[in-house]
C-alpha cells in the first residue's frame, strides 16, 4: 500500500480533522464532486436524471459506527422512509446499508432485526438491500447477518473485498445460498496478514474471484455486481461472462457517483447492466478520505477548492 494511501486512511478515523474539515467551505465544495447533495432528495432527483439513460442507482445515507441505539433506530427509520419514497416515485433504485451505521456494534441481535425490517420493506417495493462490507473485524458479524436475513428474504445481497486472503473462502462458503454479491477492491486500512498489500495481488484476485461469479450466474447460482471502476477489469469480465454464455442481464456493474461519469453511460449504452452508488448525508469526512484514498491526486482537488 502506499505511504499516501495508507495516511488518508489513518487520518480517515481523525475526529478533530472531520470536525476542521466539515465546517469548511472548500471542503464541501470539494465533496460535491462525489456527491449531487447532501440530502435524500438531491439523491433521488440524481436517480431520476440516472433512470432517462437507463442506468439504476444505489442510494446510501453516510454514516458508520453509531453508539447509540437511539442513532441505530434513526438510521433504520430513514431508510425505511426511503424504501417508501422509492416504491412512491417507482424508482430504478436500491439501497445499500453499513452495519456498523444501524448499531451492529452497540447490540448484533437488535441490527439484525433492522435489516430484517429493511429487506422486508425492500422486497414489498419491489427493491433490493445491499449489505456494505466495512473493516476486516466486522466480516464475521456481518457475514452472519447476511447468511440469517437471506435465509428470511431473497432481495438481500452482500459486499466482498478481494484484498482480504480470506474471500475466496468465504465466497465458496457463500455460494450454496445462491446469493447476490457485489465484489469490490476493499477500501480501508488492512495489516498485510489480513489482506494483500500489493495492488496487484488483489487485482488478480479480482478477477479470480469475479470469473467464479460469473461461472456460478451461468449456473443461475449467483447474482454478481461488479463494483468497480477499473476499466480493464471491466472490460475482462465483460468478456469471460460472454465466453461463458452470461446473459448481461444477469449481472450488473456499479460504480460510485461522479467518477468516470462517461464510462458509466457508455456502458449502459452498449447494453451491461449499471449502476451508480449515490451517498448523500452530512457524516461524508471517513467516506470521503477512503476517495482520496484511492486516487490520491484527489488531493489536488482538495486543494484547489482551497484555493
Ligand atoms: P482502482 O482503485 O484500481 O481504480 C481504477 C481506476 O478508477 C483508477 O485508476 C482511477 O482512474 C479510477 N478511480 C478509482 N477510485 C477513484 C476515486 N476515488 N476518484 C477518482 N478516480 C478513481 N469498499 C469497501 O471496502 N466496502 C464496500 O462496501 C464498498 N462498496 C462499494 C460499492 C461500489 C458501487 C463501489 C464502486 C465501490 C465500493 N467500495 C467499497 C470501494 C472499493 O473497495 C474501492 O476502494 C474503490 O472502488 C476503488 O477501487 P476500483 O475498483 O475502482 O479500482
Amino acid at each position: 500500500m502506499s505511504v499516501a494511501r495508507s495516511l488518508l486512511l489513518r487520518l480517515s478515523r481523525s475526529e478533530w480533522l472531520a470536525e476542521q474539515f466539515r465546517s469548511r467551505a472548500f471542503a464541501q465544495r470539494a465533496v460535491r464532486r462525489f456527491m449531487p447533495g447532501e440530502d435524500l432528495a438531491s439523491a433521488l432527483d440524481a436517480t431520476a436524471r440516472f433512470a432517462t439513460a437507463g442506468i439504476g442507482t444505489i442510494l446510501t445515507e453516510l454514516g458508520e459506527r453509531v453508539t447509540t441505539r437511539a442513532e441505530a433506530d434513526a438510521v433504520r427509520d430513514h431508510y425505511l422512509g426511503v424504501l417508501k419514497q422509492i416504491r412512491e416515485r417507482q424508482l430504478p433504485s436500491v439501497v445499500s446499508i453499513k452495519l456498523t451505521h444501524l448499531g451492529l456494534d452497540t447490540d448484533r441481535e437488535a441490527c439484525l432485526k433492522d435489516v430484517m425490517a429493511l429487506a422486508a420493506a425492500a422486497q414489498a417495493g419491489g427493491s433490493f438491500l445491499w449489505i456494505d462490507m466495512e473493516e476486516s473485524n466486522y466480516v464475521d458479524a456481518t457475514l452472519d447477518v447476511f447468511r440469517r436475513v437471506r435465509g428470511a428474504h431473497e432481495n438481500v445481497g452482500v459486499c466482498l473485498q478481494a484484498y482480504l486472503r480470506r474471500t475466496a473462502a468465504d465466497l465458496d462458503a457463500l455460494l450454496p445460498l445462491k446469493p447476490a454479491i457485489r465484489l469490490v477492491k476493499g477500501a480501508y486500512n488492512e495489516p498485510p496478514l489480513v489482506a494483500f498489500p500489493a495492488k496487484r495481488d488483489t487485482d488478480a484476485n479480482y478477477f479470480a474471484l469475479g470469473g467464479k461469479l460469473l461461472e456460478a450466474a451461468a449456473q443461475g447460482r449467483a447474482t454478481p455486481c461488479f463494483g468497480t471502476h477499473d476499466l480493464g477489469l471491466i472490460a475482462r469480465l465483460r468478456e469471460r461472462g460472454t465466453q461463458l454464455k452470461v446473459s448481461p442481464s444477469a449481472y450488473e456493474f456499479a460504480l460510485l457517483y461522479g467518477i468516470r461519469a462517461d464510462d458509466q453511460q457508455r456502458l449502459a449504452a452498449q447494453g451491461a447492466r449499471v449502476r451508480v452508488l449515490i451517498s448523500y448525508g452530512s457524516a461524508w469526512f471517513p467516506w470521503y478520505m477512503r476517495r482520496l484514498a484511492e486516487r490520491p491526486a484527489n488531493v489536488w482537488f482538495v486543494l484547489r477548492s482551497l484555493l
